[in-house]
């Protein structure tokens, strides 16, 4: 069956303790860490690459790594991803049209494939893809920067891709917290990435257990 999994997003964290804040997440029960990788270009936003994702890995070598990859030729940074220790290498698909091949390609290099698609873009255009794909990110806020408003008109895409596909992992990544997560759980969300709320929370523990239990029910 589906697990629930909460990947907190470092992006809102300090970058400059990358591995300290990576690991407290991690001993506070985070399933895997979320990384927001941007490249000035698909999204007006710039963060790291797989050199310091590499570095990362070195240091905390159990943890999953899921690198969300908002930059605009998401089959140039394979490669290098996967050197760098990546398990899962989740995509945008607006900027491309070969799709499939990329995915093929990322799971040829070891790693599990995601798909993942902006507020703007129908789900049917994502739907196309789950054969190829291990999971789908249904973005609830335009990407590029944490710390937004969760948008809930975008879990009429979770709730038809979940009735669709009953075991299809489906990550919500952008405003989710302990006020929105009942509406992703509701709509059948089952990977769950929250930046802000977890970074920020007086007890991390506390509030990555809550956004568990609130979808493991
Ligand atoms: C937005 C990123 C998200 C975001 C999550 O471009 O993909 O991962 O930083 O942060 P919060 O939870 O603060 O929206
Ligand atoms: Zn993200």
């Amino acid at each position: 069956s589906l697990k629930a999994l909460i990947g907190p997003s470092i992006l809102n964290s300090d970058l400059s303790k990358l591995l300290e804040e990576s690991q407290k997440l991690l001993d506070n029960g985070a399933d895997y860490l979320h990384l927001d990788v941007m490249d000035g270009h698909f999204v007006p936003n710039l963060t790291f690459g797989h050199p310091i994702v590499k570095c990362l890995h070195n240091h905390i070598k159990d943890a999953f790594l899921e690198t969300h990859m908002m930059v605009s030729k998401p089959e140039q940074w394979i490669t290098p991803m996967a050197d760098a220790g990546v398990n899962q290498y989740t995509f945008h698909i607006e900027p491309i049209t070969n799709v499939e091949e990329v995915c093929r390609k990322i799971r040829e290099h070891g790693m599990k494939a995601g798909v993942a698609i902006k507020p703007g873009t129908p789900v049917a255009e994502v739907e196309k893809y789950i054969s190829v794909a291990d999971m789908v990110l249904i973005m609830t806020v335009e990407p590029g920067f944490g710390g937004q408003k969760f948008m809930e008109e975008q879990m009429s895409k979770v709730q038809y891709l979940r009735k669709q596909y009953p075991l299809l992992n489906i990550e919500v990544d952008g405003g989710v917290g302990p006020s929105t997560i009942d509406c992703c759980a509701n709509a059948g969300a089952n990977m769950i990435v929250s930046g802000t709320a977890v970074i920020g929370a007086e007890d991390q523990a506390a509030t990555i257990n809550l956004l568990r239990n609130a979808v493991q029910r």
